[in-house]
């Protein structure tokens, strides 16, 4: 018997876990060039905004040890254009479309949201508040549980669609972001965006980076985003889809053990667009040498034994 590795996220029925993560694969067309979108799970666009944005100044992208540090700094030609030009495309294939706004005012999130509640073809909006909030100096959005839960709530209250929330690992407690955006109407979370992060050239002496600072992603993030993961599943009720770090099939199981229903993969696909096409027949054959009949039984499934639970409130293994 095949294995069953669908899964639902808050209602969109998705033929396997494995979500692009948003700004790792364009908007469809860039990513049809090197694997068939129908694949994965479900589609993450690169978040959009309203108007048209410019992005960072260059470089962008630096290499570091486990990943990269990227600014682009949410270059976007803008919600009109994204409508016009690459939702018709996304249209054609029966994966899940999620669409990420990102915008600067609670009021701009809530006009995309309208804008595309009359688009055909979008199973479900992730708001990416790891954003500047431009009125309070440039602070991330995500970074401040009453804002965060107001830009949700703004949102939901101008779309029927199906809003995740995704946020940021720049905090000291996200499970308190990730309770208020639930409290506000979130249907589901995305978890992590970047690490914020700073590369150096040792000889210029200059910042790697033409915005100074940036966001870390790949393998060397990975343990942060399990443990958020984690942290965050045993506090809220709606699903998570788990991102950070992701090349292999082991990590898809390891992020959904931690408590992910999805799995975003970002950073791996550009080295290898096709790593998906393996990840998923791995993910197969682990789970019928496992006798795992369906992938949705692992999720949560991490066991902490007593001795190890410590002082964490954690659900311990009866045994
Ligand atoms: C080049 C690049 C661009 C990104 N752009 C966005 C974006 O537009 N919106 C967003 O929410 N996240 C963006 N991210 C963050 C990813 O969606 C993801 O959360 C993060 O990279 C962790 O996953 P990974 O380690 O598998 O890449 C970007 C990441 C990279 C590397």
């Amino acid at each position: 018997m095949q294995p069953d590795i669908s899964v639902n996220l808050c209602g969109i029925e998705m033929a396997n876990p494995l979500v692009t993560c948003s700004g790792t694969s364009g908007n469809g067309k860039e990513m049809s060039r090197f694997v068939d979108l129908e694949t994965f799970g479900a589609f993450t666009a690169k978040s959009v905004t309203l108007d048209k944005r410019p992005g960072n100044p260059t470089p962008r992208i630096a290499e570091c040890t486990g990943g990269i540090l990227n600014a682009i700094g949410i270059q976007s030609k803008g919600i009109e254009n994204f409508i016009s030009e690459y939702l018709p495309f996304l249209r054609q294939f029966k994966v899940p479309a999620i669409i990420s706004i990102s915008a600067t005012s609670a009021e701009d999130y809530a006009r995309l949201a309208e804008i595309l509640e009359k688009e055909d073809g979008v199973s479900a909006l992730e708001v990416n508040i790891s954003c500047p909030n431009l009125k309070a100096g440039g602070s991330s959005f995500g970074a401040d549980p009453e804002i965060s839960g107001h830009i949700i709530r703004s949102v939901k209250n101008s779309t029927g669609i199906p809003v995740i929330a995704k946020l940021t690992p720049n905090v000291t407690d996200i499970t308190v972001i990730a309770r208020s955006v639930e409290e506000n109407g979130a249907d589901a979370l995305s978890l992590i965006n970047t690490v914020a992060g700073m590369a150096i050239d040792i000889h210029s002496r200059r910042p790697k980076l033409g915005n100074v600072t940036g966001g870390l992603s790949g393998p060397a993030i990975k343990p942060i985003a399990i443990k958020k993961v984690w942290d965050t599943y045993r506090c809220v009720s709606i699903p998570i889809i788990g991102m950070g770090g992701v090349a292999t099939w082991q990590d898809v199981v390891e992020f959904i053990l931690a408590g992910a229903t999805a799995v975003g993969i970002g950073t791996a696909l550009f080295p290898n667009p096709q790593s998906v096409y393996t990840i998923i027949d791995n993910l197969k054959t682990f789970m019928k040498d496992n006798s795992i009949e369906r992938l949705e039984d692992l999720r949560g499934q991490v066991v902490v034994p007593s001795e190890m639970a410590q002082s964490c409130a954690v659900t311990v293994d009866p045994s």
